[in-house]
């Protein structure tokens, strides 16, 4: 029972051509861009409750659905992706980013709206801008099976009149657009915030794989679909937060909560550590990839990134980003996701099988870290972390799939080992190596 959720919405055809550069993005990309009935802004306004510090803390618990069924569906998946890449090659199509569900794995928190206020269980995903909960007349299972927003319990509740529908890699929402208070822990109050209601939902969103109610988005507005401002947008905006910025961590176990997400401040026993780089693009929390690395040998595994590297000195800065291979940091994706030449070369590397990305659980100790290039810096994960070892069956695998030669989606498995603040006035990303 285990889905891929993949950059919730980072798929879109909109969204792939903007985090790329539109102008890189291949003509005839093979995705039907999100249907948005109306453009028009809407006026969002947000407040404090009675907590004034600006500082908010959000627990997050991780849903991991480990049954050995699905474990076998994602290996099989894995290996048809990698044998369809074997035999047609990415080239420009894109569209091979749009996946099935194999597998349920991620991190979801409680929010409230409304008064008095209805309660959901949101994944917060940095991988798109929207909020949506299912909407009480939605008939779609998927609404059925989980709490349903009744708007007319909700005395702030207000219909904008605006129809949203939302195509993500792994899924299809519509609804309406409405506004009424989101709290998000016991007190950042978003006012008039807007988010969809759904009156349709694919079964990607049914049960038991997602058992979260909704989405949270916490990408940028340029990422949000109608026209929506995005929730972290409002928080800057309104001064909400004592410092513009969120934190997550997101813990592999842990007894208490499986993770965290603080809003307007962050862990400090990491300030020294962290390594801030540059957002790419105004969508999400994307950034350039310039290379993966085995240990500390020399060859490049970044399938094409040499090329580019080896043209910096005549290229600008901007040039350069624009020409490099683009990651989002997704905390709504399940695995790494990238192409397949890269991640085939990876796994031959460490003695992996290319198509089900098993391999011996006796070697793994021996293995190295692999580092990744982002924004120019070095971040490593090492073998227990980039290798998934599945008790239940004994099996180890790689935490990988291709999907996309265009946009890298460095998901749960990069999280869990680096602690991550965004900025959200200075669109930078903090990192560092997780330790606590
Ligand atoms: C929503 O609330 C109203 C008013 O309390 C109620 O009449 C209606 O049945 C509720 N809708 C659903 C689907 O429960
Ligand atoms: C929210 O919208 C309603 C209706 O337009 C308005 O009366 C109210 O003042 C707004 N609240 C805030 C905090 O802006
Ligand atoms: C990252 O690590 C690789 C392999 O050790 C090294 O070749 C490269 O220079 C490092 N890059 C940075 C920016 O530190």
């Amino acid at each position: 029972m285990r889905i891929i959720l993949i950059g919730l919405v980072a798929i879109s055809k909109v969204a792939i051509g903007a985090v790329i550069g539109i102008d890189d993005a291949p003509s005839g990309i093979g995705l039907d861009g999100p249907t948005i009935y109306d453009q028009e802004g809407v006026k969002v306004h947000a407040s404090f409750a009675s907590d004034a510090e600006g500082s908010f803390r959000v627990p997050l618990f991780l849903k991991d659905g480990l049954d050995p069924e699905s474990k076998r569906r994602e290996r099989m998946e894995r290996s048809r992706r990698m044998k369809s890449f074997a035999e047609k090659p990415p080239s420009s199509d894109v569209s091979s980013a749009m996946l099935t569900n194999v597998r349920d794995y991620y991190y979801y928190g409680y929010i409230d709206i409304g008064n008095p206020p209805q309660k959901f269980s949101v994944v917060f995903d940095t991988g798109s801008s929207n909020i949506w909960v299912p909407g009480d007349a939605c008939k779609s299972s998927a609404c059925v099976e989980h709490r349903r927003f009744n708007t007319s319990q909700s005395g702030s509740f207000m219909n904008t009149g605006k129809k949203i529908q939302i195509q993500y890699g792994t899924g299809f929402i519509a609804g309406d657009v409405g506004q009424d208070t989101v709290k998000v822990s016991s007190s950042v109050m978003l006012r008039n915030q807007s988010f969809a209601v759904t009156n349709l939902e694919d079964r990607t969103f049914e049960l038991p794989r997602s058992q979260f109610d909704g989405l949270f988005g916490l990408g940028f507005t340029g990422g949000s679909e109608g026209g929506v401002r995005a929730p972290v947008d409002t928080m800057v905006d309104e001064n909400i937060l004592r410092e513009p910025l969120f934190g997550v961590k997101l813990f592999r176990s842990s007894e208490k909560s499986n993770g965290e997400i603080t809003f307007g401040s962050y862990d400090k026993s990491y300030k020294d550590k962290l390594q801030w780089i540059d957002v790419y693009g105004n969508y999400f929390w994307a950034t350039t990839m310039e290379g993966i690395y085995y240990g500390d040998e020399p060859t490049n595994y970044l399938y094409g990134a040499d090329k580019v590297n080896s043209l910096s000195g005549t290229l600008t800065p901007q040039e350069k980003a624009r020409a490099s291979r683009k990651a989002l940091l997704d905390t709504g994706s399940s695995l790494l996701y990238g192409d397949a030449f890269t991640l085939a070369a990876m796994s031959t590397r460490i003695g992996a099988n290319v198509l089900s990305g098993e391999i011996p659980c006796s070697v793994v100790p021996s293995l190295k870290p692999f580092k990744f290039v982002l924004g120019g810096k070095n971040f490593s994960m090492s073998p227990s972390e980039y290798i998934y070892h599945d008790e239940s069956s004994g099996v180890c695998e790689v935490q990988w799939m291709p999907v996309s030669e265009y946009l890298w989606v460095l998901g749960i498995p990069f999280l869990q080992s680096h602690y991550t603040v965004y900025n959200i006035k200075e669109h930078k990303i903090g990192l560092a190596k997780m330790t606590h």
